[in-house]
């Protein structure tokens, strides 16, 4: 179970992430002393990833209880390293991280390449915890680190012909070795609407469980749209750009008929091969009803007013 706690303080940062899942064993074995005091956390607890700083509680998020860390960082979809689950963990260390920019592009007024120092300081990091559900029909429950992508776009000012945004990953041979295989039109590219990029739920992650995004989650920045199948987020992200075109992203170049621009969770409208009726938790045994907008509605329904969800799947 989450942890209980006040509204201005983020479970990350009562509970380092090591701590995070095995608060209860420790709570027993050290008593009521200070945990993190008595392990020297801070001074290099084994594998943890560097911690962000000064992260608030964002809004939107759900007091479902967070996949375990675990399972976030160890069962992936990054086909630039493998088409398993597991081998992003074990093969996406080789990815460089540092340095790393991104262009902010296109129907802009004010385009800019950022440093990734430079986009951390844009704007304050929240943790929002959001469900992630994937197009192959299962789900998890993410405590996420970053800010509204708003923030990053309304700093190189969208001209009014602006209408979609394109983001384009990394594409690097020599630590990819997934890109070898003809899987996607590589690099991996998506799209969203310029209302929908700009929705307050869009978030621009740079961390999970209060550390920076392992690069099997997509160091160091990714996109995370939670009401839209997982593979939206694009991870790894290294140019966005401002179009009045609709997108043409990966996916949809490689099976127009299952993946369409639009990609919203939705329950009604099956996959060709499969239903979307239902989803696995990881970590739970039974399967539990997959929710329109992936429970998202009450934020995002307006967006698609009038629309036929079946067409513009
Ligand atoms: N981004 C890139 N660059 N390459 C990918 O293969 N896979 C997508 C998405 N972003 C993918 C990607 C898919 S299919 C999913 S479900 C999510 O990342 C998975 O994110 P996670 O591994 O952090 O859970």
């Amino acid at each position: 179970m989450l942890i209980k706690r006040r509204d201005d303080i983020v479970p990350s940062e009562i509970t380092p992430r090591p701590l995070f899942e095995r608060r209860r064993e420790f709570i027993k074995a050290l008593g009521a002393g200070s945990i993190a005091g008595a392990l020297g956390l801070g001074s290099g607890a084994a594998q943890a990833g560097a911690r962000l700083a000064g992260i608030q509680r964002g809004p939107f998020g759900t007091d479902e209880k967070p996949t375990s860390f675990k399972d976030i960082t160890t069962y992936n979809n990054f086909y630039e390293f493998g088409t398993d689950k597991y081998s992003p963990a074990e093969k996406a260390g080789r990815m460089k991280t540092q340095p790393w920019a991104v262009a902010v592009e296109g129907l802009v007024h004010k385009p800019r390449t950022f440093a990734i120092e430079d986009v951390l300081k844009l704007a304050p990091l929240e943790e929002r915890i959001y469900r992630l559900r994937c197009v192959e029909g299962w789900s998890m429950v993410i405590p996420w680190v970053g800010f509204p992508l708003e923030k990053l776009l309304r700093q190189v000012e969208p001209l009014g012909s602006a209408k979609y945004v394109e983001f384009w990953t990394l594409y690097d041979p020599k630590s990819m070795p997934g890109v070898r295989l003809p899987v996607l039109d590589w690099p991996y590219v998506e799209g969203l609407r310029l209302d929908e990029a700009l929705h307050p739920l869009t978030l621009l992650a740079v961390g999970l469980y209060g550390e920076e995004l392992p690069n099997q989650n997509g160091a160091p920045l990714r996109l995370v749209v939670p009401w839209k199948y997982g593979f939206k987020g694009a991870k790894s992200i290294v140019r966005i750009r401002l179009t009045d075109k609709q997108p043409e992203t990966a996916w949809m170049k490689a099976s127009p008929g299952e993946y369409g621009f639009y990609s919203n969770v939705n329950p009604e409208v099956d996959h060709p091969r499969w239903s979307q009726a239902t989803e696995r938790r990881i970590g739970e045994f039974f399967k539990r009803k997959t929710l329109m907008f992936n429970g998202y509605g009450d934020q995002v329904a307006r967006l698609y007013t009038g629309m036929d969800l079946r067409k513009y799947f």
